[in-house]
């Protein structure tokens, strides 16, 4: 019997950090390639990498040339330059045998809400960056239904995840910590997001994946906690009010759920950040 062909995947912005927790997760797995932006001697030296600028390049040829069955976009950068190439990306999925997972945001949401949301909720963001992801996510969403996966994140923590760094930075410099108490959230860690990806491709999920904990928690009482895990520090809190009363920026799963092995829950998140 012929054996079935490996995955060809290509993860664009897998020099960031949660681009390269994906890629590190995936490339014993399956013919994975990455994208960076930023030179340095590792990626120029690893033939695995490839160097993309959305501002410049033209997504298109890149990925004619590398062929990918999944596209994995965990990109940052200028709004308007990643939305044209996530219309060109768009036009590859549709017209070869691809498709694309997109990272996208709680932020989708961050319009003033008082419940959390679920995957078919109407998204809705008062922000330049939410919609900024809706555009993107609307564009994805007119593939056909196996062509494509969104997941959409809380904020990512984990042990040396650029968020636990700064607060540890802030600590250091004994600068105020800014806190928002009105703020219901869920969160994650990259390690556990790297699993639910793997086990998305292993199963060909499509749809819309809300990929938080399971549980809900304050911003003030959860940036405290991990602090508390830290060590015995005594760091200076800027309490933030953005509304007068709570509001949720919290992603949770009804339709799209994953095994209970790759769920977590927000005290998890705390125990693996501080590792
Ligand atoms: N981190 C979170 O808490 C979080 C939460 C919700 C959603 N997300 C989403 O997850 C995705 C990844 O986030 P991240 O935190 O991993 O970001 P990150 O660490 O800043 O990584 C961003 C990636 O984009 C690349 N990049 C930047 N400018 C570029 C350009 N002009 N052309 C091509 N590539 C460019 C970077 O390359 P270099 O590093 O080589 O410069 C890097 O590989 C984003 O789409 C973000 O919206 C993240």
């Amino acid at each position: 019997m012929q054996e079935e062909p490996k995955q060809r995947i290509v993860i664009l912005g897998a020099s960031g950090f949660i681009g390269n927790s994906i890629y590190k997760e995936l490339c014993s797995y399956f013919k994975t390639f990455g994208s960076y932006y930023t030179p340095t001697n590792f990626y120029k030296k690893n033939h695995q990498f490839f160097h993309y600028n959305h501002e410049d390049d033209d997504i298109f040829e890149i990925l004619e040339a590398l062929k990918p069955n999944v596209i994995i976009s965990s990109l940052r950068g200028n709004f308007n330059t990643q939305v044209l190439a996530h219309q060109h990306i768009i036009e590859y999925v549709k017209h070869h045998k691809c498709k694309i997972i997109y990272l996208s945001s709680a932020n989708v949401f961050d319009y003033y809400s008082k419940y959390p949301s679920y995957e078919n909720d109407k998204t809705l963001s008062e922000s330049v960056y939410g919609r900024f992801k809706i555009k993107i996510e609307n564009g994805i969403m007119r593939l056909p239904k196996r062509k494509w996966t969104i997941i959409r994140l809380p904020m990512v923590f984990g042990s040396k995840s650029p968020r636990v760094e700064e607060l540890k930075e802030c600590i250091k410099a004994k600068e105020p910590i800014e806190v928002f108490p009105n703020l219901v959230m869920n969160v994650t860690t990259y390690d556990k997001l790297t699993q639910q990806i793997h086990y998305i491709i292993n199963r060909n999920k499509t749809g819309i994946y809300h990929l938080g904990s399971t549980d809900l928690v304050h911003h003030d009482d959860f940036i405290k906690d991990v602090i508390d895990s830290l060590g015995d520090y005594r760091p200076i809190y800027k309490q933030v009010y953005t509304t007068n009363d709570e509001r949720y920026l919290a992603v949770l799963p009804k339709l799209n759920m994953l095994p209970k092995n790759l769920q977590i829950v927000s005290t998890d998140v705390i125990k693996i950040s501080i590792l």
